[in-house]
C-alpha cells in the first residue's frame, strides 16, 4: 500500500508541537530528531555499582535525540536515540545524579514520575545496563505508555535510572536479543517496534533513519515507513550477517564487497575488491568509520592526515575539506558515495589558538579479522532501512537536506520495504565468527583520556554475560571499543 503524505513545511519547522502530522490511516510513525555534539569528557565518570554486562551507545560525537512522553497525563522527556542497543531507560526526579544541584540536573532531558502516571505499572526485577564507555544507569523496570511521534505505545517496558552516570535517558531499539536482560542470561520482553506492531501501530519490525547532513539540524526515523523523498533510488536490500553461533542476527551486519576512492575528475583507485570481502557493522552509535588498517592507511595518507597519539582519530589541516572525490562503499548491488570532506570532522566546536585549523579524519583502521564499523560518517550518507523481522537491511544513497517528503508505509512479509529490490548479487552475507572478534581486543584503539580502557571493558563483561552470547557479543562489543 501506497501513502502520500503532505506535510506541512510550517509544523515541520515551528518545532512548536511534538505530535506530529499522522494520517490517521498510515501505519507509519515519524519521529524527527535533533543533533546535538558533545564534548567527551563532559560524563562525570564513576565506578560501575554493579558488574553487569556492557553495552554499546551511541556516546559519540553526535548524539540523536527524540522527544517522547511517558505515562498519563504524558510527562515530556527527550531520549537518547540508539540503534545499537535494545534497552530504554528513563532518569527519574529523585535519582542519585538528577537529585545533585538542588534537583536542577536533569531538567534538559526532563524526568519519569512513576507515582503521577495513571498508566504506570510495576514490573519485577532490577534493571541495569552497562555501556562500552563505562556509563550505566541501572534501577528498577516499569510499564507505562510511550508516546512517539503522535502516538501512544501501550505497555512498553523500560528502566526507570536510579543510579547511573548520565542525566539523560536512552531509546534503544536495537534487537531484542541485545537487551541488558539478555545480556545477564534472562528472557526478552517484548521492545517498543514489538509494542508497535503488536498494537497494530506499523505493519512489521522495521524503521528507517535518515541521519542527514551531520551539520543539519534534524533528522528522521519512521517507524513502519520509508520516505522516498529523501534517498535516490535503487534501495537495495541486503540480509544481514549472521554469526555461526546464534540462530538469528542481533546486530545490523552486512557484507562491505568493495571500496574505491574516487577523484573529482571521476578516475577511480580500487582499494578493496570482492575477494577482500568484510562483514560491516551499521552502527549509528559511532561517529566515526573504521575500515581495514591497509585501506585506511591509504585514506589516511591520501588525505595528508597524521595520527596523533592523544587525539582519539588521525589529525588532518580542515582546509582539507577542499578535496574533490569520494569513497565508494560497494555493497552486493549498491554503492554508497561518500564525499571525502565528509569525513573531516572539526575537532572542536570552538575556533583554538589556529583558527579552526585541526579536524579529525573519520576514518580509523582496524586490524584483521575484526568486524569493521560504519559509523555517522559514512551513514550520514545513506538511507538506511532496519529491517529486523527480515533480518535486512535497505540501503540507498542519501539526499542531503532533501525538502521532499513521500512516505510510504513498510507491510509485512519478505518484501515488506516499498521501493525496495532485493540485492541481485549472489555473493552470500559472510558468516560472522566469534573467533574473528576476539582480535579486536589487540586493536591500536584510539583512546581518549579519562575513559576505561578496552580490557577493563571486556572483563566487565566476562563478569556478567552468559558464557553462550558471550563469545558473539565480543564481536561487536569490542569492537565498539574504539573510543575507550
Ligand atoms: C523537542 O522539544 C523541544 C521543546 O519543546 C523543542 O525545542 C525541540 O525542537 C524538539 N525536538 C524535536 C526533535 O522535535
Ligand atoms: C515507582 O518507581 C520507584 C523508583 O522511582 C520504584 O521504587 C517503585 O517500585 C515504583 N512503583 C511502582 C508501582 O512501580
Ligand atoms: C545541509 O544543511 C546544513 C545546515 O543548513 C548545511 O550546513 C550543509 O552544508 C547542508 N549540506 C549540503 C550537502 O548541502
Ligand atoms: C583484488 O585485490 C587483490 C589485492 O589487491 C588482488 O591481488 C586481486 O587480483 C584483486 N582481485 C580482483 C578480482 O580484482
Ligand atoms: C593548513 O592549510 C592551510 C592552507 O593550505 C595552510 O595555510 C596552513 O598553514 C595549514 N596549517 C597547518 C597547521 O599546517
Ligand atoms: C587500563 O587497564 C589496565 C590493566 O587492566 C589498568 O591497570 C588501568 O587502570 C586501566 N586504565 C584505565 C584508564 O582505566
Amino acid at each position: 500500500m501506497r501513502l502520500w503524505l503532505l506535510v506541512l513545511p510550517l509544523l515541520v519547522s515551528s518545532g512548536v508541537s511534538t505530535l506530529l502530522v499522522r494520517d490517521a490511516s498510515s501505519k507509519v510513525i515519524r519521529v524527527p530528531f535533533s543533533k546535538e555534539r558533545v564534548t567527551h569528557n563532559q560524563v562525570n565518570k564513576r565506578e560501575p555499582a554493579s558488574k553487569t554486562a556492557v553495552q554499546k551507545l551511541d556516546n559519540k560525537d553526535f548524539l540523536f535525540y527524540a522527544n517522547v512522553t511517558v505515562g498519563t497525563p504524558p510527562q515530556h522527556i527527550r531520549l537518547h536515540i540508539d540503534t545499537g542497543s535494545s534497552d530504554i531507560w528513563v532518569e527519574t526526579a529523585n535519582s542519585e545524579i538528577c537529585s545533585q544541584d538542588g534537583g536542577n540536573r536533569c531538567y534538559i532531558g526532563g524526568t519519569y514520575d512513576n507515582e503521577t502516571s495513571s498508566t504506570a505499572q510495576y514490573v519485577e526485577g532490577d534493571f541495569s545496563i552497562m555501556y562500552v564507555d563505562g556509563q550505566y544507569a541501572s534501577g528498577v523496570y516499569a510499564k507505562d505508555t510511550l508516546g512517539i511521534g503522535g502516538v501512544g505505545v501501550k505497555n512498553v517496558q523500560f528502566g526507570i535510572g536510579l543510579k547511573g552516570t548520565s542525566e539523560e535517558g536512552v531509546l534503544g531499539i536495537g534487537f531484542e536479543h541485545r537487551q541488558s536482560r539478555v545480556l545477564r542470561g534472562l528472557d526478552p520482553y517484548p521492545g517498543l517496534v514489538t509494542q508497535m506492531v503488536d498494537q497494530e501501530l506499523i505493519n512489521s519490525r522495521a524503521y528507517s533513519v535518515w541521519l542527514n547532513d551531520l551539520n543539519a539540524a534534524a533528522g528522521e526515523i519512521l517507524f513502519g515507513g520509508i520516505d522516498a523523498g529523501k534517498f535516490k533510488a535503487p534501495l537495495v536490500t541486503i540480509p544481514l550477517s549472521k554469526r555461526t553461533d546464534l540462530p538469528s542476527p542481533i546486530d545490523f551486519i552486512i557484507t562491505l564487497h568493495g571500496l574505491t576512492v574516487e577523484n573529482g575528475d571521476g578516475e577511480s583507485n580500487e582499494l578493496m575488491n570482492t575477494s577482500q570481502s568484510v562483514p560491516a557493522l551499521l552502527d549509528t552509535g559511532a561517529s566515526f568509520t573504521y575500515l581495514p588498517q591497509y585501506v585506511a592507511d591509504q585514506l589516511i595518507e591520501l588525505v595528508g592526515a597524521v595520527t596523533v597519539p592523544e587525539y582519539k582519530g588521525p589529525a588532518v589541516n580542515c582546509s582539507k575539506r577542499s578535496l574533490e572525490g569520494t569513497v565508494n562503499f560497494e555493497f552486493a548491488g549498491v554503492t554508497i558515495k561518500v564525499n571525502l570532506r565528509d569525513f573531516i570532522i572539526d575537532a572542536t566546536d570552538e575556533p583554538n589558538e589556529d583558527n579552526h585549523i585541526l579536524c579529525y579524519f573519520g576514518i580509523l583502521g582496524m586490524s584483521e579479522g575484526s568486524v569493521l564499523t560504519l559509523g555517522d560518517t559514512f551513514l550520514r550518507s545513506a538511507y538506511v532501512v532496519y529491517d529486523m523481522d527480515n533480518e535486512a537491511i535497505s540501503i540507498a544513497q542519501t539526499i542531503f537536506n532533501s525538502t521532499s517528503t513521500n512516505i510510504m508505509e513498510i507491510g509485512s512479509g519478505l518484501d515488506a520495504v516499498p521501493s525496495a529490490t532485493r540485492s541481485t548479487t549472489d555473493v552470500d552475507s559472510i558468516v560472522v565468527t566469534a573467533t574473528s572478534s576476539a582480535g579486536s581486543t589487540t586493536d591500536p584503539a584510539p583512546k581518549s583520556t579519562g575513559s576505561p580502557n578496552v580490557t577493563n571493558s571486556a572483563a566487565t563483561i566476562l563478569s556478567g554475560a552468559s558464557t553462550k552470547l558471550l563469545a558473539s557479543l565480543l564481536v561487536s562489543i569490542l569492537s565498539f571499543a574504539i573510543f575507550l
